[in-house]
C-alpha cells in the first residue's frame, strides 16, 4: 500500500526520530499532523517543513485527544512522544511513568474511539535488558533496568493484550539505540562529538557498554515501512542495524572522522549509570522478512553525517539550547 494523502499523525513529531519520520512521510506525499507538547521537541527541528504539516500543539495525556484525532480524520498514529533520557527517570520515575504508560494507554483508547486504522507504538530495546544472547530477537527475555524502560514495557504489554481484547490496531516497535542529526538529549553520540569539538581529552561513562547504532532515518524508514502492513498489527518488531560499538569503540570512530588526534579518554564516575545494560545487537529479521527493510547508512557515514551536521548547526544540539533558555 502506498501512504499517498493520508492523514498521519506523528505524535512527538517535534522531537529527534520524529522530526526524521515527519520527513519520511512527506516524501511518500502524505498529510502529515504533528501532535507534540515540546518538551524536548522544538519547531526548529521540523522548520524546513513546516509549511507541509499541520501542527497541535498538544499532551498525549489529553483526554480530549479522540476528538482531535477525529476532527483531523486520522487514519494512522505514530505514538512517539515520551520521556525517552534513561538519567532524567532516576529523578522522576512518577513522571515516566505517568507519560510512557499512562500517555500511551490514552493514545491506545483515543485511536479505538477515533477508529484510527492503524498505530505503531515506539518502543525500546532498552525493555531487555543486557543481552543474554546476540543478536537479541524479539523473544529476547524482557528484563528491564531502569524505570524508563518498565514504563515502555508496561505501555506495550498493554498495547499487545488491547490489541486481543478489543482490536485495537497497534504495532510495537522495539527500536535500538538512534542518532544523527537534530539529537534532542545528551545521549552518548552527541556528547561524544560535542567534547571532541573542544578537546581531545573526553569523559564518558562506561566505556565497555556495546549498543547496536541505528542511523535516524534508517529507523524512521523502518517504522514507514512497518506501518504499511496489516499483517504487523499485534506484533512486535526489532528495529536496529544488527551490528554493535563498545563506546570506547565509538568514541575513536568519531575522533578519527573529526580528525582528532591523541584521543584521551577519561572515566568520569558521574555518568556511571546504578543499573546499567551491557549489550544490545538487534536480530531485525522479523522486519526485514515482512517489509524488505534493511539498514543502509554504514556508523562511519552515519557519524559523519551527524558531525556535518553539528558543525552547521554552530556546533550545538538542541539539548544544549533546551538547557540554556
Ligand atoms: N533515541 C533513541 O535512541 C530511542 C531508542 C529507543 C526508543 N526510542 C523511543 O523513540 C521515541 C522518540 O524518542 P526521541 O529520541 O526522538 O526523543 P525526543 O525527546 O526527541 O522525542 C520525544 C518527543 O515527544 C514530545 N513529548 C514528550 N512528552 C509529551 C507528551 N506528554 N505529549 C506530547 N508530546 C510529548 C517531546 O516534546 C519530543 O518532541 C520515544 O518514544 C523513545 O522512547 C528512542
Amino acid at each position: 500500500m502506498t501512504l499517498q494523502n493520508k492523514k498521519i499523525m506523528v505524535t512527538g513529531g517535534a522531537g529527534f526520530i520524529g522530526s526524521s519520520l515527519v520527513r519520511e512521510l512527506i516524501k511518500e506525499q502524505a498529510e502529515v499532523l504533528v501532535y507534540d507538547n515540546f518538551s524536548s521537541g522544538s519547531l526548529k527541528n521540523i522548520s524546513e517543513v513546516e509549511d507541509k504539516i499541520t501542527i497541535i500543539e498538544g499532551d498525549i495525556r489529553d483526554k480530549n485527544l479522540p476528538n482531535i484525532l477525529r476532527k483531523n480524520e486520522i487514519q494512522f498514529l505514530f505514538n512517539l512522544a515520551a520521556l525517552p533520557y534513561i538519567p532524567d527517570c532516576y529523578e522522576k520515575p512518577f513522571d515516566f511513568l505517568d507519560v510512557n504508560t499512562m500517555g500511551a494507554l490514552n493514545v491506545f483508547l483515543s485511536v479505538k474511539e477515533a477508529g484510527v486504522e492503524r498505530m505503531i507504538q515506539y518502543s525500546t530495546s532498552e525493555v531487555y535488558g543486557t543481552a543474554i544472547n546476540t543478536p537479541m530477537d524479539e523473544h529476547h527475555p524482557t528484563l528491564p533496568q531502569s524505570s524508563y524502560a518498565a514504563a515502555k514495557l508496561a505501555a506495550e504489554r498493554v498495547a499487545y493484550t488491547m490489541y486481543h481484547e478489543q482490536q485495537i490496531p497497534i504495532i510495537i516497535l522495539r527500536q535500538f539505540n538512534s542518532y544523527g542529526p537534530r539529537g534532542t538529549h545528551p545521549y552518548v553520540i552527541p556528547e561524544i562529538i560535542s567534547q571532541l569539538s573542544k578537546s581531545n581529552q573526553i569523559n564518558l561513562g562506561n566505556l565497555n557498554a556495546r549498543r547496536d547504532f541505528v542511523y535516524v532515518s534508517d529507523a524512521a524508514k523502518a517504522s514507514v515501512a512497518l506501518i504499511k502492513h496489516k499483517q504487523a498489527v499485534g506484533e512486535v518488531f526489532n528495529c536496529g542495524s544488527g551490528d554493535d560499538y563498545s563506546i570506547k569503540e565509538l568514541a575513536e570512530l568519531t575522533a578519527e572522522i573529526m580528525g582528532v588526534d591523541n584521543l584521551k579518554i577519561n572515566i568520569d564516575q558521574s555518568r556511571l549509570r546504578p543499573l546499567d545494560v551491557h549489550v544490545l545487537k538487534a536480530n531485525f529479521f522479523k522486519c526485514h522478512q515482512l517489509t524488505k527493510w534493511v539498514p543502509t547508512v554504514s556508523i562511519k557515514d552515519g557519524l559523519k553525517e551527524t558531525v556535518d551536521w553539528f558543525n552547521s548547526n554552530g556546533k550545538t544540539w538542541p539539548w544544549i539550547n533546551r538547557k540554556t533558555n
